[in-house]
């Protein structure tokens, strides 16, 4: 029996465009998800807390149709954190699934390797996405990242002070890259500026994090999160919980992911953190106490 657990995940700069090729910084969080292998006389799934286990099968025909004949395994699933709030469940299950297999079977796969095959099981699903979610899952920490791995740099980080926010809302991912696709058809000049613009700001970001600038980094979450509401992809309830987290002292705030939903985060200096707290859940929020830079796939003692 072998149990492997994936983390979830954050996006901390450039949702949206990432997708259009600009990078994105994405932070691995610790809430797991964990995937059990072991023993069984045919294939089944066990996976109570799943919505739907269709990136677990998914995963599984992956792995058996390119690695290995043998089928026999049960695997069950379970999770610190529910699919409703934007921790990226699928991409977590899908890269614990098959590191599970490749430990349980004995076949080994690099990390390149999982973060290949998990993409592609989350692209035949969905049939769009940048792939920045499984690189978090796999490699964990803190990422810079471009569209289908072709950049993934682990940023070094001490820490980041975070507060996180849930709205109560379940975004509808494919949907609202959907949605900012149509638009940047219909308008692509303007489009375009919002991408390379939200692309330049990753790029400080990307600098100012590492030196520890987090009031910088506050401002460049700021500017994010205006060309987000440029984009159309923020919603009244996120404006809210943003709007309050930014009146009790934090160094910035925006949305995190692909919006309309799910979760803000906000930086927040050490002394204003109870109150930003506070003001999120007194605007309808709920705060989710959750560590940044958290580890990558990883076996369970
Ligand atoms: O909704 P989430 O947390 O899966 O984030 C989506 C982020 C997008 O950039 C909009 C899409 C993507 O796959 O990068």
């Amino acid at each position: 029996m072998i149990t492997m657990s994936a983390p979830g995940k954050l996006m901390l700069f450039g949702e949206h465009a990432v997708v259009f090729g600009e990078p994105c910084i994405v932070t691995a969080v610790d809430q797991r998800l964990s995937v059990t292998a072991e023993k069984n006389s045919r294939i089944s799934i066990n996976a109570p807390q799943v919505k739907e286990t269709k990136f677990v099968d998914r995963a599984v025909h992956a792995f058996f149709s390119k690695y290995s004949k043998n089928s026999r395994v049960r695997l069950t699933i379970s999770s610190q954190f529910s699919h409703q709030v934007g921790f990226g469940s699928s991409s977590a299950v899908t890269v614990a699934t098959l590191r599970a297999l490749s430990l349980f079977f004995n076949v080994p796969m690099s990390d390149r390797e999982i973060f290949d095959v998990a993409y592609h099981v989350t692209l035949d699903i969905q049939g769009v996405g940048s792939g920045f979610d499984i690189a978090a899952a796999t490699y964990g920490g803190s990422l810079y990242f471009k569209k289908g791995g072709s950049t993934i740099d682990p940023l070094s980080l001490s820490g980041i002070p975070l507060v996180v926010g849930y709205t109560g809302v379940k975004a509808d991912t494919p949907n609202l890259v959907r949605e900012v696709a149509e638009k940047q058809k219909k308008y692509p000049e303007k489009v375009n500026k919002i991408f390379i613009a939200i692309g330049k700001l990753v790029e400080e970001a990307r600098t100012r994090m590492q030196a520890g600038e987090w009031e910088r980094v506050g401002k460049l979450m700021d500017f994010n999160q205006e060309y987000l509401r440029d984009l159309g992809v923020s919603s009244e309830k996120l404006e809210a919980l943003i709007g309050a987290a930014k009146k009790a002292g934090a160094w910035g705030a925006k949305l995190s992911g692909a919006g309309g939903g799910d979760c803000m985060i906000a930086l927040a200096p050490s002394d204003k953190r109870e109150a930003i707290e506070k003001g999120i859940a007194k605007a309808g929020g709920e705060v989710i106490a959750v560590s940044p830079n958290a580890g990558g796939v990883r076996v369970e003692p």
